[in-house]
């Protein structure tokens, strides 16, 4: 039992080879976003459009069908298409506070027990579950790969594998990396049980206990307790709701404090979803290297992106092997394969490999065996276009709700991809209030003040969009509204001074 201003959605950039009736869905979405189509506006029937447009009339009638399951459009029979009636433009994004903060030891939230338990829950409505949905995940294909196994194979199988990884597997995400970042070759691919596992080399690798490491706040909190348990301290670095670390901050934190690494997560970060612009990118990877401070980025959601192009990691900006990239196919497989991958660049190659044999000496065989085939077979691509697509209207669908039963001054932001939803709480409402009462119903969230070493995140909560929308998860949303609703001091009310019985 625990106990415990600015722009709203970026319009995101259509692709030019994009299937056309996506590219007309995202262009009508933008509209919709900066308010070109007000909400409870018809949009162009599908013959207006067709003429005006030279697209075909299934074209057209595919992109509305897009619009309408991402939850922006409503069709009326014999009538046409309507913008929901819930206006996603008048959404606006959490303030963005420019604060950083000195080194300090970590200090975990007391709550964040709780919190661990409560999202691992099976009996709870997830919406504090990051990790992915099964429903999401490609059961069939992976179940098929294992059924083919024949008996000889599974000898090899049961036996370790080579410290670095399964060759072939090395070289599968070698081959994703093409278009992104380029020269990386499967040598410079070194296979970990998981993100976390590259993580934790990563800062093996380039840190010693009591050294500091900038992080974002808020950050994942998974990574607070990775690094208390490293013994080290960390700086708190102000970082935008949409546009990740602010690097006059950080720049003001390198000058000021002897920071030894960064932990960063530039794509659809954990807990905001924000995207740190390619200029910002590069910049950030400049001002590292020009200092010498090796950056650890965690690339675990950068396939998720809901527009075009595939967001580039900093290893993409990297001359002089400063930046370790870290991720997995938590996000994108399954989280129980525990695969994932870490590119160290040149610097700090041999120093992972040596720390990977010798802390936990290899990877699953089987598992890495199973997710090579399913790479080379071809099917990841297009399995990894559906979950794009499922999250996006995920996102959208719960994005709305929110906005429909959450007092109106509730702030978020709708990030360009991802599974996270980062609330601002009305002022005066508390997160953990929040979070006890819908755990008290049967609901997971978590709130935001585990996801920072300081207390300046008590205002928030973050839902996470891992599940298909549902009725039940439209229900948990209303009621979480009423919660926060009831907890909303009235005007002249505080939570010292409460005005409600
Ligand atoms: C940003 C981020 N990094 C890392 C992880 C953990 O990844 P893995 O399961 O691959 O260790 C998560 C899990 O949710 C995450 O959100």
């Amino acid at each position: 039992m625990p106990v415990v201003q600015k722009r709203t959605k970026q319009p995101t950039v259509p692709p030019r080879d994009a299937f056309r009736y996506r590219q007309l869905a995202g262009e009508i979405e933008n509209k919709i976003f900066s308010g070109l189509y007000p909400p409870g506006d018809r949009l162009p029937s599908i013959r207006s459009l067709h003429r005006q447009t030279n697209l075909s009339i299934s074209t057209i009638y595919q992109a509305y069908r897009e619009l309408e399951n991402a939850g922006l459009v409503v069709a009326r029979p014999k009538s046409g298409y309507y913008v929901q009636p819930v206006a996603m433009q008048k959404l606006e994004a959490p303030i963005f506070r420019k604060k950083s903060s000195a080194p300090q030891r970590v200090s975990l939230a007391p709550a964040i027990n709780s919190v661990v338990e409560a999202i691992s829950n099976p009996r709870l409505v997830p919406l504090g579950n990051t990790a992915m949905d099964p429903a999401l995940l490609p059961v069939k294909p992976l179940a098929r790969i294992l059924k083919s196994i024949t008996h000889s194979e599974m000898r090899t199988l049961l036996t370790y594998s080579p410290s670095e990884g399964n060759p072939e597997l090395r070289r599968q995400i070698a081959l994703q990396t093409t278009g992104v970042m380029a020269g990386i070759t499967p040598d410079d691919i070194i296979v970990t049980n998981g993100c976390m596992e590259a993580v934790a080399l990563a800062l093996l690798a380039v840190t010693r206990p009591g050294d500091t490491v900038a992080i974002e706040a808020p950050t994942n909190f998974s990574f607070l307790q990775l690094l208390q348990e490293l013994g080290l301290l960390v700086a708190e670095i102000a970082t935008d709701p949409q546009e990740g670390v602010d690097l006059d901050e950080l720049e003001k934190s390198l000058d000021r404090n002897s920071v030894r690494a960064c932990l960063f997560m530039p794509s659809f970060q954990n807990p905001l979803g924000a995207l740190m612009p390619e200029a910002n990118k590069q910049r950030l990877v400049e001002m590292l290297s020009a200092r010498d401070v090796p950056v650890i980025e965690d690339d675990i959601s950068s396939q998720l992106y809901f527009g075009e192009p595939h967001p580039r990691p900093l290893k993409a900006y990297d001359r002089d092997g400063m930046v370790l990239t870290c991720s997995s196919f938590s996000k994108t497989l399954a989280p129980g394969l525990r695969l994932g991958w870490i590119i160290p660049g040149r610097r700090f190659n041999a120093k992972i490999r040596r720390l990977k044999a010798g802390i936990t000496m290899s990877t699953s065989t089987l598992d890495q065996c199973v997710v090579s085939r399913f790479l080379s077979g071809g099917g990841y691509e297009r399995h990894l276009r559906t979950l794009r697509s499922s999250l996006k209207k995920q996102l959208y669908r719960t994005a709305l709700e929110i906005r429909r039963h959450f007092p109106a001054q509730t702030r978020l932001a709708i990030p360009q991809g991802g599974s996270l939803l980062w609330v601002q709480l009305p002022p005066g409402v508390d997160g953990l209030d929040v979070y006890q009462a819908a755990f008290d119903r049967g609901i997971a969230t978590i709130p935001g003040a585990v996801c920072s070493n300081s207390d300046r995140f008590g205002n928030y909560i973050q839902i996470s969009c891992a599940a298909p929308f549902s009725p039940r998860l439209k229900s948990a949303i209303e009621t979480l509204g009423a919660i926060v609703d009831s907890l909303f001091p009235a005007p002249g009310c505080s939570r010292q001074a409460p005005c409600r019985p």
